[in-house]
């Protein structure tokens, strides 16, 4: 807490001047429209506040969620909290002017696609800011939360292979995917934080291939649009991760963990899409950024761990381009 608690206690301070909480979110795309819905429907969230830099889209998105929408410069003066949902490339020039206004900050994964420029904000937002949660919503999905207990109880034994999957039911718009970072920043990143959160261990080895079995967009962006990782946890366990970005019979995000006393499987193909596999761990993602907000938790998901499974991420990228084994950085 420390150096926060002036900064917490003045949040609250205006929130309880009006009994609830206003929340900005820049940029209504995929993800932010569902965010900014959500937060609408919270009990602890006074107003939420759209901006895009399209502004006819955030007034559009306003009019149908029955939210506000202000252009961007003026959004950060009259909210208590904000929600950055832009695409990557804009993260960094967010975060900054959200740290300058002393708000504190979801932003959505991964902070950056530089790693360089992904620390950077992190220690920006650090020396700035008034707190940080990155948006890795299967920390609150019950399927993650049941294999975290599971491990911590000990049922499993020692555990000894990790599995994860995360494949798309169908291929992003082609004008996300240059945005996008690729699959490991975009898809895998997911699984880096989830393996070690779930296990308790970090990933500190990879080797990454891909192949492109779809959509023609990935090859021309250098991109693959099927991915086989293999890695190695801190205390030896092995684990594979696959993802695709195509796979028609349904969104399929699973997770099986083996142990030298038993085993652990969870998830596996359902309809729709990630909105609708995981609505529910967004709202809880939500929910647990305005207790944050408000003064009330720790951040449950902070930069430094979304430096973690970036690191991981840009190991993949090296190995796959120079097809070797990658100890992460
Ligand atoms: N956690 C998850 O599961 C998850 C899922 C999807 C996307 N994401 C992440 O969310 C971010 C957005 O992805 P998306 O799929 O919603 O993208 P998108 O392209 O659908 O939407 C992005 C929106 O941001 C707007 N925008 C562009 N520049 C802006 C700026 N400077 N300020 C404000 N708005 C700006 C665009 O006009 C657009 O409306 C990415 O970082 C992505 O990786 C996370």
């Amino acid at each position: 807490m420390g150096r926060w608690d002036g900064r917490r206690d003045r949040t609250s301070d205006r929130m309880s001047e009006r009994g609830a909480m206003r929340v900005g979110v820049l940029g209504v795309g995929r993800i932010g429209a569902f965010h900014a819905r959500a937060l609408s429907g919270m009990e602890a969230v006074e107003r939420v506040v759209v901006a895009d830099a399209d502004h006819g889209r955030a007034e559009a998105f306003a009019a149908r969620a029955g939210v506000e929408a202000t252009r961007l410069p003026e959004v950060f003066a009259g909210i208590d909290a904000v929600v950055i949902a832009a695409p990557t490339a804009v993260h960094m020039e967010l975060l900054r002017r959200a740290a300058d206004a002393r708000l504190p900050i979801l932003c959505e994964k991964p902070i950056a696609l530089d790693p360089t420029i992904a620390r950077e904000a992190v220690e920006y937002v650090g020396a700035h800011g008034a707190g940080l949660q990155v948006g890795f919503q299967r920390r609150f999905d019950p399927m993650y939360i049941a294999a975290r207990a599971a491990v911590r109880a000990g049922t499993l034994g020692t555990v000894t292979r990790v599995h994860a999957v995360s494949v798309d039911r169908r291929p992003p718009p082609p004008e996300f995917v240059p945005t996008s970072g690729g699959i490991y920043r975009d898809t895998h990143i997911h699984d880096f934080d989830i393996v070690p959160w779930v296990t308790g261990m970090p990933i500190v080895e990879v080797t990454a291939i891909g192949a492109n079995r779809g959509a023609a967009v990935f090859r021309e962006c250098d991109d693959v649009d099927v991915s086989a990782v293999l890695f190695r946890l801190a205390d030896g366990t092995l684990g594979t991760a696959h993802a695709g970005r195509q796979h028609g019979p349904g969104y399929d995000v699973r997770l099986e963990l083996a142990g030298t006393d038993g085993t652990h499987a969870c998830g596996g193909v359902t309809e729709g899409d990630f909105l609708t596999r995981f609505g529910d761990a967004y709202r809880a993602e939500l929910a647990a950024f305005v207790a944050m907000a408000a003064g009330r938790i720790t951040s449950p998901c902070p930069g430094p761990d979304a430096l973690a499974a970036q690191a991981v991420a840009e190991a993949c990228v090296v190995s796959r381009r120079e097809g070797r084994t990658v100890r992460v950085a």
